[in-house]
């Protein structure tokens, strides 16, 4: 099955834009492998967009820039599988890409048996450039149907900004994961915002189709493409991460993983975060009631009989959030109590847990601006 848990991987577009090679990439498979990230779960590269010449060839295929990608695309594709990972690439509903690159529109079986060929097992497929009089379920149906009729095992990641409410439809035209929103920068508006409005759709994400809220910009720090005059700090990081996780989130790194900070590496690999992600029941998040987009508390149930708790606070100052257990189903005259370990989230701790203790009719804790705290939990009878 594709996508039985969310895909984790690493994409081009965050940090290195128009400005992609073959040297890079290979140098971030390595890394991948080296690192621990593969090992971490992350498997697809993709290689966004600005990958072909500006014109398709005397055959109407799409042409590998060659200076970009001097031994083509076949011999990327076969190194990444060497290494024992998946490959990536793009293309585009419309009739050029972002970048005004050639793209899919009234070319879709011709390009998916040419991404076939070349050995992909994922593609992003974007929505610039999207003629008015074309139907946005079509022509995504109709690309998903090209992939298959290929015979070849390819995830479709649909990437059409949340145009007609992709969360009521993708999963059916059989996309593996759809992006929801406008495109993410390096700040942390740019998330928070993707959180408030992405926080009710997270429903939909059961096994085979999950809603894309964006690569990560975790650990870009200011470096690259979608970076802006100020970056996120760690904490916001931990936030972003911490939530795409919870969420059960497509997780594609956005950085360059070649060359990141000790904190953010911690944060990437953080296996007790991953493994919410990757829950196999996956099981959408709840919100509490009452709770609300700006500090919203969460459970999330998962497949070993315990759940996660998150408490987020996206306001510019710190606050102490209050959950009565009554609110997630827990009654006092019930006899039983909530057996809690922090997944501690600071920089000096990322990585470690501690055991927070047993509480049975309500929690307050003091939740830092911009930040979030994230349980583990159990149910104990006292
Ligand atoms: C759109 C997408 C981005 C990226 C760029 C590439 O903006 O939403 O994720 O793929 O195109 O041009």
């Amino acid at each position: 099955m594709i996508a039985r848990t969310p895909p984790m991987g690493w994409n081009t577009w965050n940090t290195f834009g128009a400005d992609i090679n073959e040297k890079m990439i290979l140098e971030t498979v390595d890394t991948i492998v080296e690192q621990g990230y593969k090992d971490a779960g992350y498997e697809y590269i993709v290689i966004d967009d600005c990958w072909l010449l500006m014109d398709r060839d005397e055959n109407g295929d799409l042409v590998t820039d060659p200076e970009k990608f001097p031994h083509g695309m076949k011999y990327v594709a076969d190194y990444i599988h060497s290494k024992g990972l998946k490959f990536g690439m793009y293309s585009c509903a419309g009739v050029r890409t972002c970048q005004g690159f050639p793209s899919s529109y009234d070319h879709e079986y011709q390009d998916a048996r040419l991404f076939a060929r070349i050995g992909i097992d994922f593609l992003k497929y974007d929505y610039c450039n999207f003629p008015n009089y074309a139907n946005n379920k079509n022509r995504y149906l109709t690309m998903s149907m090209a992939l298959k009729s290929t015979g070849r095992d390819i995830l479709f990641s649909a990437c059409n900004w949340g145009k007609g409410e992709p969360w009521n439809w993708m999963r059916s035209i059989g996309a593996h994961m759809y992006r929801s929103t406008g495109d993410i920068i390096d700040t942390y508006e740019s998330f928070a915002n993707i959180i408030r409005l992405q926080i009710d759709n997270m429903n939909a994400n059961s096994p085979g189709c999950f809603n894309d809220i964006d690569m990560l910009t975790v650990g870009m720090y200011g470096k690259g493409h979608v970076s802006r005059e100020s970056s996120c700090t760690f904490d916001e990081y931990a936030t972003q991460f911490a939530f795409w996780c919870f969420s059960g989130a497509p997780l594609m790194m956005g950085c360059d993983i070649r060359d990141v900070d000790d904190g953010c590496k911690k944060l990437l690999l953080n296996k007790h975060l991953i493994a919410i992600n990757q829950d196999l029941e996956c099981r959408p998040l709840y919100q509490a009631n009452g709770t609300t987009k700006d500090y919203p508390i969460m459970i999330r149930f998962l497949e070993n009989g315990e759940f996660a708790l998150a408490f987020f606070n996206l306001k510019d100052a710190d606050r102490t959030l209050e959950m009565p257990f009554p609110d997630l189903g827990i009654q006092y005259h019930s006899g039983v109590g909530v057996d809690l370990t922090e997944i501690l989230l600071t920089e000096d701790r990322i990585g470690e847990t501690e055991h927070f203790g047993i509480r049975r009719d309500d929690m307050r804790i003091r939740v830092k601006a911009h930040s979030c705290r994230i349980f583990r939990a159990k149910l104990v009878t006292l």
